[in-house]
């Protein structure tokens, strides 16, 4: 598919069940970095469609809360545009789970293919479920009779190096009821060793009716471009260039111009909105969380980051972030991928 700019086309409107969206790109989930502080930052650049939360536990939505929880919670004024991952393993406590997600407002609850991690797939979740496709199609359907809000799944390639099983599979969780697909062309075992396999993203797009969002490395605009070229997926699905780049979906879609301060000026942010929302201690260790991502921006990143990564208070990390930034560091083009891989 040939687009004019990149800009229009994520502008266009994207029906999701039946609601419509003004904006195709979006947040992909990411645990211990998609956090209410990351959402919020990003948030105040603008320029996307939804943001997904890392994932949530299935067995524990139903009965967390959100004044206490480190990872289940949201501002009030993001429901709006939110979509809750979680992960499990079964169609009960999933299909509770997304009860709990649509009482609470969300725009949407995506249910979570794609984790390869060993502690997540050892409990039979994540991608440990594209082994077992009829109990994938068992949850879906279970979350579908349970729900009216968009049901999103994430998925990847699966276990082998197989286009077919991939297409066989979105067929399945469109047959099932979900509302929208976000595909990650990769195998379980790569995790991100291997480029992402984009075509399997067309091939996706092509069986099923609902829309695909393509996901993996996406880093910059003209890759955006090209997978939009290379699959006609409807939408674009955003991973750790926007914790790099918070301010990612507003350059690509709003005409956002960051200017030299950048960096500097959203790390404070970021260290601020951490401690508006948790206690010194785990605000800190978000932000080193979020810390490679940030420093892969410079070109002696590796430096800025074991610096950084020293401190032990937001006081701390506030006066590391004033002294490196007093000596102008140099900013890369593009990231230095090696600090986030
Ligand atoms: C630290 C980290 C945590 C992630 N957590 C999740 C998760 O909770 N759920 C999920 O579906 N994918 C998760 N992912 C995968 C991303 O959503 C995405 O598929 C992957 O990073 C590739 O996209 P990207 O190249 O844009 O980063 C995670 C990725 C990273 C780097």
């Amino acid at each position: 598919m040939k687009i004019q700019s990149l800009s229009q086309y994520l502008l266009q409107d994207l029906t999701i069940k039946n609601h419509i969206i003004h904006n195709r790109i979006v947040l992909a989930p990411m645990a211990g970095l998609g956090h209410i502080a990351l959402r919020q930052l990003i948030s105040e650049f603008g320029g996307f469609g939804l943001l997904f939360t890392g994932m949530c536990s299935a067995k524990a939505v139903p009965h967390e809360n959100p004044k206490t929880s480190l990872v289940f919670n949201w501002r009030k004024e993001e429901l709006k545009y939110l979509v809750c991952q979680i992960f499990g393993s079964d169609p009960e406590s999933m299909a509770k789970a997304a009860e709990r997600i649509e009482k609470e407002g969300f725009f949407g609850v995506d249910l979570n293919f794609g984790c390869s991690v060993a502690a997540i797939c050892k409990k039979g979740c994540g991608a440990a479920l594209l082994k077992d496709p009829e109990l994938s199609s068992k949850i879906v359907k279970a979350v579908r009779e349970s729900v009216s809000i968009p049901l999103f799944v994430k998925f990847r390639t699966g276990w082998d190096d197989n286009p077919q099983f991939a297409v066989d599979m979105a067929k399945r969780f469109e047959d099932a009821g979900a509302d929208a697909l976000t595909f990650h062309p990769r195998v379980a075992p790569d995790r991100r060793s291997r480029p992402p396999q984009w075509e399997i993203i067309k091939h996706v797009r092509q069986a099923v009716d609902i829309p695909v969002f393509g996901n993996g490395n996406l880093f910059e605009k003209n890759d955006g471009i090209k997978m939009i070229h290379q699959t006609s997926c409807q939408g674009l699905s955003i991973g750790r260039m926007a914790v790099a780049r918070p301010w990612l979906f507003a350059q690509w879609t709003k005409k956002f111009s960051p200017g030299d301060d950048i960096f500097f000026t959203s790390a404070m942010r970021m260290t601020q909105i951490l401690l508006d929302h948790y206690d010194d201690h785990f605000a800190v260790k978000l932000f080193k969380k979020f810390s490679p991502y940030f420093c892969a921006n410079f070109k002696f990143g590796h430096q800025i980051l074991k610096n950084l990564v020293r401190a032990q208070t937001m006081d701390d990390i506030r006066s590391n972030l004033d002294s490196i930034f007093k000596n102008n560091p140099e900013t890369l083009s593009r990231p230095n991928l090696n600090l986030f891989m």
